[in-house]
């Protein structure tokens, strides 16, 4: 080679280097409290409501000598606020670090990262985000580690940053929820937009390597459908189904009784209809992420709701959704997890209040309250471990043959396929698939990933080149089965994953507050994985059988 041509290169190559860490981010926050001040950070409690405190402590802290210790506090939102910019850019992004602490309560808590916008109309109500929440073990310091991108609404004006805890409405605060903690090394950066990564566009999309089979879904939440994100434009160009994450919870869509809060769904479900895509709902019914109203006598919340009211409650929640969207919405999960972990059905003892409350006939009439109002909706009874699962597999294959029996319009089981590298084989997912299509329903895999670990006592490991091989064989092998059981008619037209890029699963910090796993197609800078190649051209990774 000619040596000026080499010279060049290296010197391009070094360019590139120190470029790359020579990006322009902006420090906006970077408080340690060393200097003993509250370093513009405030209480966000107001007098009427009760003010909690704030002070420097030299006791506890995570570095140097001093930490901010908040107290005295009395509602879930309670905790320090600050500033973050009075100049709201849409797209601009934040990396966001602060190391908590608390000694009181439970053996782990959530906090919760979240942010406040004021408009140009000055007179128009502040806007209130929780981007993200966070489990923290007691008695030990843990880091808050998030980004928050700036959403694409031109009417914002500025953004202020702060801390609390999970929301409660002010009458169902506990004493867990007014415990006192400690935050130090807050610190937030506005990255520069030429360090972002760009989602990998120039490879197949992945849907037209399975349409002739089924569409692919995923998951999603609010902020993956920010069309400014790079996260959209993944969805967009991959994916043909839609899911929400958890927009679609009872808790989120009916906090309060009668106020549904159709916004976060509603955005979800747009972002869907402009793109092409098809729409499912998760869930109608489950035991988890539920109002506490919804369970309360209306005139004594420390009572159990009647089984008429309850009943009642459960119709108009059903109804009032299935409305909305009918001819919109294609499929819904109309009852979740409804198995036990032991024996039969979730009762009461593990947490499900429909249960105990309604007794089973709940799934039933669940359903039928569904088709009354939609007669052409595919409703599906969706959990998870059915694969691996002998007892709760035949459990679900009882529960669906008798509601078959009874006239009961259940048209798919949903295999959730939380699954791991290991279990279960591909050979357990064919057979839980062949059984419940004798029934003469169709199987809908609902919410699949494939997670790093098999247990919640396998420690973090980093993810090496061989495990993302292992996991794109299990892809590839686990859809040339699902190829198949669609050509055998047993599988409905849709495969949905849940979530896009590793990041944003959730599959981390659950069930182990920490660890961080890696079960999507999509890595965190959105660059296709190896798992992505198993299911669109596996010539493309080295060692896939
Ligand atoms: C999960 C969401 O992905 C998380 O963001 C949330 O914190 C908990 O719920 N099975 C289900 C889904 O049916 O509703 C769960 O979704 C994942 C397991």
């Amino acid at each position: 080679m000619n040596k000026n041509i080499l010279l060049i290169m290296v010197f391009l190559a070094s360019g590139a280097l120190v470029y790359a860490q020579n990006y322009n981010h902006v420090t906006a926050i970077d408080t340690n409290f060393e200097d003993g001040t509250l370093g513009g950070w405030a209480p966000r409690g107001s007098p009427e409501k009760g003010l909690e405190k704030l002070e420097v402590v030299k006791d506890i802290k995570h570095s140097g000598t001093s930490s901010l210790r908040v107290f005295n506090r009395s509602m879930t939102w309670h905790g320090p606020i600050h500033k973050l910019t009075d100049n709201a850019v849409a797209g601009d992004v934040y990396s966001v670090s602060a190391w908590i602490y608390f000694r009181d309560g439970p053996a782990t808590g959530a906090f919760t990262f979240s942010v406040e916008r004021s408009f140009k109309d000055a007179s128009k109500e502040h806007a209130y985000q929780n981007v993200t929440s966070f489990q923290a073990k007691k008695g030990e310091w843990t880091e808050l580690k998030t980004e928050y991108t700036v959403g694409a609404d031109p009417t914002q004006a500025g953004i202020w940053v702060y801390f609390e805890l999970p929301y409660k409405e002010d009458n169902l605060v506990q004493p867990n929820d007014k415990i006192d903690f400690w935050l130090d090394d807050i610190k937030f950066v506005k990255l520069d937009p030429a360090s972002r990564p760009k989602a990998e566009m120039n490879i197949p999309d992945l849907y037209k390597a399975w349409e002739k089979s089924f569409d692919i879904g995923v998951a999603v939440s609010r902020s993956d459908v920010d069309v400014s994100s790079q996260n959209s434009q993944l969805l967009t160009k991959h994916f043909t189904v839609l899911v929400a994450g958890n927009e679609q919870k009872m808790d989120a869509i009916q906090p309060t009784e009668g106020k549904f809060n159709w916004e976060p769904a509603d955005t979800i479900i747009s972002f869907g209809e402009m793109t092409g895509m098809r729409l499912r709902w998760h869930p109608l019914v489950q035991h988890t992420q539920n109002p506490a109203w919804v369970f309360q006598d209306k005139a004594n919340a420390s009572r159990p709701v009647s089984k008429d009211a309850l009943n009642q409650r459960l119709k108009t929640h059903i109804q009032t959704i299935v409305r909305r969207y009918k001819g919109r919405v294609e499929s819904y999960d109309v009852i979740n997890e409804a198995l036990s972990e032991r024996s039969g059905l979730r009762t009461g003892g593990e947490g499900s209040k429909w249960h105990e409350i309604l007794g089973p006939e709940y799934i039933d009439n669940a359903f039928r309250w569904a088709r009354e109002v939609d007669p052409r909706a595919q409703l599906v009874i969706n959990d998870f471990n059915l694969e691996s699962d002998s007892r709760k597999r035949q459990e679900m294959f009882n529960l669906v043959r008798g509601m078959k029996q009874r006239g009961v319009p259940v048209d798919a089981v949903g295999l959730q396929m939380h699954i791991d590298l290991k279990s279960p084989s591909v050979q357990e997912i064919r057979e839980t698939i062949e059984l419940f299509a004798s029934l003469g329903v169709k199987v809908m895999i609902t919410e699949m990933d494939v997670s790093m670990y098999s247990s919640a006592s396998e420690a973090k490991k980093p993810v090496t080149d061989a495990l993302l091989l292992e996991q794109a064989q299990r892809y590839k092998d686990i859809f040339a089965m699902l190829r198949d059981q669609a050509q055998k008619k047993n599988l409905t037209d849709m495969v949905v994953i849940w979530g896009t890029t590793d990041n944003t699963s959730w599959k981390n910090d659950f069930p182990v507050p920490g660890r961080t796993d890696a079960p999507l197609l999509f890595d965190s800078r959105f660059q296709s994985k190896p798992a992505f190649w198993g299911l669109v051209d596996p010539s493309k990774v080295r060692g896939l059988r």
